[in-house]
């Protein structure tokens, strides 16, 4: 029974995002915006070569600027044994070189000075003398017999060969194959990109000589794994190690890795007793730190002459770079790869995944993604389209005739991931009404008559998010729990702790609503706090869209802890038997009775005045949730362009997004969330791409090539939802903070082949631009 309308801030209510406050003025406090007493600077001198060994360092010239009180080398790093690191995915990586460059762009020796200029300017002068090797920057090159050898370093390393990895059933799949009366096949790149945060990567190390204590200021998406793994690499006693994270100006899975930066920005802080700062400049977060994709797919479909997809074969070749320091679940080899199935009831799929070093930085991070579904959903969408193409069948009816229908939840797909539920024919049918889809086909078949290139394209995409369960899903062998620690102070105002970290995602605001509608407590009455391992519950963090999925379950999980004591004190205030106590919406009333009635702050104030006899003072609890199974939000996305003959410019004129992430805790937010994922997918499909020359010189690394996308090009995005609750999620609440970047490339791609399809093209290799389109019209005879 209600008692009153619900307070504003309740799951559901679009209330604006408390941050923005602090954000919207210039107040936030960043990385860069801390200043300590007696602070120095930290530069980085990387090498202009992809390949070299190195024969000498001279850092006399370095030495000698004023201001300069230290020059780090690998050498020096060597006598205290950090010049090398483990990474995320179980291989080593330099800290800084000692024998051999294995990428444009690796930190070769640092200077620590009084000024960030003098830093720089004396990084310059460090003369490396190197003798350059010949440099590997294609896998399929890196795996040829007689390459050159990139991990020499490595005992028993004879080839550039990382791992080999499968999933599925190849007997099963192969059988399949042997049945189909059609086999549709796909060979597709999914080029580098990069996360290109807002703000670079950065660390203040400030080490207490006095005391040991170690307070490391970072940009750091994981600061509770990351304290971890600094007790481990440095051998620091970990309750001597701080990590916060500040205010972050954007991670999309950058800021997961541990970087060389911050460990020599340590160490020199240990040496020297004084506070570093090392922040990054654009052009080294873009030649550095972690890319993303890199994927080489080639992928072969079995069908009926009906359409029914009978068997899924995929191989992969992943570009890694120079060390495997890819940020994922330390079981899966190609991350979350094998969930290529996507939205598709397949009975039968086989994946093989070889990974392979080149001379390029290492990385592979899950940018905007869940460990690599981003690659997986492309490859799979873009093979639906060609099977469409082949069968002569509608591209939304193909995938209608094969989805995982809402009876089959919970699904076991064939690859091995049990998906929680979905309702896929249902958004897809939102999505085609919202855009008047069978009016635009017939506009097609009119414009195509006149020899004009218009097209529709159809992806529907689904993620999977929200690891652990910690049993399958770890990182460098932390299980991937999460936690929520709150506190309820007598005036009824809250503290909640949290082990997730925002980026800028809206936690400060979506958290305290999870809050408000478990406890009732107003969102404006609860802080939400993250960052500082001090004094928050550990945690494995914020990427991957697992915050709300495993931190917003245990804030709804911490919250119930707290409600069963406060009925116990209302019990006692109303002088009624807990069994007949009700709570809604932050009042607790006797059954039948609602006048009677004491709201959660009277209870919070009961917690430290008047107790019942025996009971523990205060109102706080802390829970750590290790989730049951993933969620898999889910959507359709569309996309309609009209593509110009004498240029190959695509011009995107409408596209329709719609996503299911279960129950929205702040619909507003999530349309944001949403928003920029769509743009970072429209980047990708149409601008971005890192690449690089023979000589492994990089092509990207500022932001006049790599291309982000303006509000000037950038499409204009209609949304649609439906909801779809997860389950086993204490609120119903699936992960959407990556879906829009995993399901939008292929769409967009999709529109584009959609268009030209009937020409003969069926494939252009992101990123789609005005040249390549006109020259595969070219090749066909159809471009003017
Ligand atoms: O881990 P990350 O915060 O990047 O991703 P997420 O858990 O998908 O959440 C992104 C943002 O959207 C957070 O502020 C969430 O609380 C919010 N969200 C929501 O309001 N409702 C959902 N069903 C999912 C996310």
């Amino acid at each position: 029974m209600a008692v009153e309308t619900p307070l504003k801030g309740n799951i559901g209510d679009s209330i604006r995002r408390k941050e923005d406050d602090r954000f919207i003025r210039g107040r936030g406090n960043y990385l860069d915006d801390i200043m300590l007493p007696g602070m120095l600077h930290m530069a980085i001198h990387r090498s202009p070569f992809a390949h070299a060994r190195i024969k000498s360092i001279n850092t006399e010239a370095a030495s000698a600027v004023p201001g300069v009180i230290a020059v780090v080398t690998g050498a020096l790093l060597a006598q205290h044994k950090l010049a090398w690191m483990p990474t995320l995915s179980g291989d080593t990586q330099a800290v800084l070189v000692t024998d051999k460059v294995r990428f444009q762009g690796q930190e070769v020796a640092c200077v620590i000075a009084t000024d960030p200029y003098v830093a720089r300017d004396a990084a310059a002068l460090i003369e490396v003398d190197y003798e350059v090797l010949p440099a590997v920057v294609s896998p399929q090159n890196a795996l040829k017999p007689g390459a050159p050898l990139i991990r020499d370093e490595k005992e028993g390393q004879t080839n550039n060969h990382i791992y080999h990895w499968d999933a599925g059933d190849k007997a099963k799949t192969d059988e399949a194959f042997s049945k189909a009366d059609r086999v549709v096949k796909l060979d597709t790149f999914y080029p580098r990109c990069h996360p290109s945060p807002l703000e670079t990567c950065g660390i203040v190390a400030d080490i207490n000589s006095a005391t040991g204590h170690a307070t490391l200021y970072m940009t750091s998406q994981a600061p509770h794994a990351h304290r971890t793994l600094f007790a481990i690499v440095a051998g620091l006693p970990e309750q001597n190690i701080r990590i916060i994270s500040p205010d972050i100006g954007g991670g999309f899975g950058n800021k997961v890795p541990i970087y060389p930066g911050y460990v020599v920005a340590t160490a020199a802080s240990l040496l020297i007793g004084k506070p570093v700062k090392w922040v990054e400049d654009r052009s080294e977060n873009l030649i550095s730190t972690g890319f993303a994709r890199d994927f080489h797919m080639s992928g072969e479909m079995a069908l009926s002459n009906e359409g029914r997809m009978l068997g899924l074969r995929v191989k992969l070749l992943s570009d890694n770079g120079a060390f495997y320091a890819d940020a994922q679940p330390t079981k899966f080899k190609a991350g979350l790869f094998h969930i290529v199935t996507g939205s598709y009831d397949v009975a039968a799929a086989h994946v093989e995944a070889d990974g392979a070093y080149t001379n390029k930085a290492p990385g592979g991070v899950a940018y905007r993604c869940s460990f690599r579904v981003t690659e997986a959903s492309y490859l799979i969408e873009r093979l639906v389209e060609n099977a469409a193409i082949e069968l002569k069948m509608d591209p939304a009816d193909i995938r209608l005739k094969n989805f995982i229908q809402p009876d089959q939840f919970p699904y076991k797909s064939a690859t091995g991931f049990e998906y929680d539920s979905g309702n896929y024919p249902k958004a897809m049918q939102v999505a085609l009404d919202k855009l008047g889809y069978q009016e635009l086909r017939k506009e097609q078949a009119e414009k195509r008559k006149k020899g004009e290139l218009m097209g529709i394209g159809v992806a529907s995409f689904t993620e999977v998010v929200g690891a652990g369960p910690g049993k399958q899903y770890d990182i460098a062998g932390l299980r991937m729990f999460d936690s929520a620690e709150l506190r309820v102070h007598p005036t009824g105002k809250a503290i909640l702790k949290l082990g997730v970290k925002s980026q800028g995602q809206g936690h400060e605001t979506t958290f305290a609503q999870i809050v408000t509608e478990e406890l009732g407590i107003p969102a404006a009455d609860v802080e939400v706090q993250e960052g500082d391992t001090d004094n928050t519950p550990y945690g494995l963090g914020t990427y991957a869209s697992r915050s709300t999925p495993v931190g917003g379950a245990a804030t709804a999980m911490v919250s119930r802890k707290l409600r069963e004591k406060a009925k116990k004190i209302a019990a006692h205030l109303l002088e009624a038997s807990e069994a007949d106590i009700e709570f809604d919406h932050g009042k607790f009333f006797v059954r039948g009775s609602p006048s009677k009635s004491k709201t959660i702050q009277d209870v919070a104030f009961a917690a430290y005045t008047n107790l019942p006899d025996g009971m523990e003072a205060g109102l706080e609890g802390v829970t750590y949730y290790d989730p049951p199974n993933m969620t898999y939000p889910f959507g359709t996305y569309l996309v309609v362009v009209d593509i110009d003959r004498g240029t190959g410019q695509v011009k995107v004129r409408r596209m329709v997004a719609v996503d299911d992430c279960g129950v929205r805790i702040n619909p507003m937010v999530v349309e944001g969330q949403i928003h920029g994922g769509l743009t970072e997918g429209f980047g990708i499909a149409f601008m971005q791409l890192i690449t690089f020359d023979e000589e492994g010189n990089c092509l990207g690394s500022n932001f006049t090539d790599y291309l982000l996308p303006t509000a000037w090009e950038t499409p204009r995005f209609e949304m649609g939802e439906t909801v779809t609750p997860s389950p086993h999620h204490p609120i119903g609440a699936k992960g959407v903070g990556e879906s829009a970047t995993v399901g939008s490339p292929a769409a967009f791609v999709n529109a584009v082949i959609d268009a030209v399809g009937h020409l003969g093209i069926t494939n252009i290799d992101m990123p789609v631009t005005s040249d390549k389109v006109w020259e595969a019209l070219n090749k066909v005879g159809a471009a003017e």
